[in-house]
């Protein structure tokens, strides 16, 4: 079979890489990926937004299986086009992809089926927002409500922070805004929660704990996440009941009365304060870094689930996993997430022995001049897999250490909550 992939991040080269483990997997496409997908796959360098072009890619040479990794196309409604060209696809559709579109579609749902999340108000304009904030107790947490990449989401301690997000999300900063969310703050710790459903059937794909912020400690700035841990050292089985009761069946039965069926991976962003669960945002595909520490765990094969969920037959698929520590730590390039430089080459990379423990998964990169150099904030995730955090985590630093990437930095601290040092 002939599979194609959408993306160019971590997860997307962790997707491509778990994929050829399958004997089914013949050849694999990546549009555009970066320069490890190019050591198993044909990058594919193409506009994503011109579906049409994508398309005529697809059946010229034949692909007969495409998976979409981020939630742009998704949202985009790339599901829905290439659907109607009769084109396997895995990911949800236009209205589905809503769920990590538009806070306010999801808020909706949240209210209607009586999810568990923090209480919000929805705004139209600087003068009915502020008016809003100057009646409320502080912290509070001020959102775009339009994809912004994590970063239209201000934790605001005081009044004056809060007057400067309503000012910065209506004049744009974002994109065009309508509305904005001013929700209550939520005081607990968070967790990622992956499901994976074909429409009828859902089943867990994993749990993780990502670090967002850019300095030890969770200081600084937020970013796409800068390392994870899987699985979560929240979960236990009555908090599971509980996200799938009380959050993941409500939502999935809401999607229906829209006339819309789930079909892919399902990303639940929780507050677990106490033990109980607090919806904060979904995302409608793998998280990333989450997908690149998750995904090594995985005891079965990927092709088949991802394949049973476009079949309708998940029911019938096994998903299992290896009872393992992963941890994954995020090489990134000094300056992120704010300016930093590109195209600077990445020595010894070839020396570093990757085995059934130990994965590097790239992200911001491209081979230039027979060089691979750095081309994003967020460069490589290693991976490790063993039967302790502390463990994976050493020999992470250990091979870090090793590269001794001059442009680079890394948190040294991930799993710092699960660790006792
Ligand atoms: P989001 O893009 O909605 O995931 O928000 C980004 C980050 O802001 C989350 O990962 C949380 O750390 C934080 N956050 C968002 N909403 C809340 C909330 N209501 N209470 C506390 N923290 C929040
Ligand atoms: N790790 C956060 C995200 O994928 O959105």
């Amino acid at each position: 079979m002939k599979v194609g992939i959408i993306g160019s991040g971590g997860r997307e080269h962790a997707i491509c890489h778990t994929l050829k483990k399958s004997n089914k997997v013949k050849e694999i496409y990546c549009f555009p990926g970066n320069a490890g997908t190019a050591e198993i796959a044909k990058n594919i360098s193409i506009d994503l937004k011109d579906f049409e072009n994508l398309k005529k890619f697809i059946i010229s040479e034949k692909i007969d299986f495409i998976i979409i990794g981020p939630e742009k196309p998704l949202v985009d409604g790339i599901v829905d086009f290439l659907e109607k060209q009769k084109i396997k696809v895995f990911g949800p559709n236009k209205t589905a992809a809503q769920l990590e579109g538009s806070k306010i579609f999801t808020k909706n749902i949240c209210e209607k089926y009586k999810i568990p999340t923090a209480k919000f108000g929805v705004f139209t304009n600087k003068k009915d927002a502020n008016t809003f904030i100057n009646n409320s107790n502080f912290p509070l947490v001020i959102k775009a409500d339009n994809l912004a990449s994590g970063k239209g989401v201000y934790i605001c301690e005081e009044k004056n922070k809060a007057q400067e997000a309503i000012n910065e999300i209506f004049d744009g900063k974002f994109g065009l805004a309508k509305n904005l969310l001013v929700e209550e703050f939520l005081d607990g710790e968070e967790m990622s929660y992956f499901i994976i459903s074909d429409g009828k059937t859902i089943k867990n794909f994993g749990t993780a704990q990502d670090h967002k912020r850019v300095l030890e400690g969770d200081k600084g700035k937020n970013t796409g996440g800068m390392g994870a841990y899987s699985p979560s050292r929240l979960i236990n089985n009555s908090l599971e009941r509980k996200i799938i009761n009380k959050i993941i069946k409500p939502t999935i039965k809401g999607l229906k009365e829209l006339g819309t069926d789930y079909k892919g991976f399902l990303y639940a962003g929780l507050m677990i304060v106490k033990n109980e669960p607090y919806l904060i945002e979904y995302n409608v595909r793998m998280g990333d870094p989450e997908c690149q520490t998750i995904l090594p765990k995985l005891n079965s094969d990927l092709l088949d689930i991802l394949l049973s969920c476009c079949e309708g037959s998940l029911d019938k698929t096994k998903i299992n996993w290896h009872d393992k520590k992963s941890l994954s730590i995020v090489l990134c390039s000094k300056g992120y997430p704010e300016e930093f430089k590109k195209n600077i080459p990445i020595k010894g990379l070839n020396q570093i022995k990757l085995d059934n423990n130990m994965f590097c998964y790239h992200a911001g990169t491209k081979i230039i001049e027979k060089e691979v150099c750095s081309v994003g904030g967020r460069v490589l995730n290693f991976v490790y897999i063993s039967e302790s955090f502390s463990e994976s985590r050493n020999e992470i630093l250990k091979t870090l250490n090793l590269l001794n990437w001059d442009n680079g930095f890394f948190r040294k601290d991930i799993g710092h909550k699960v660790i006792k040092e």
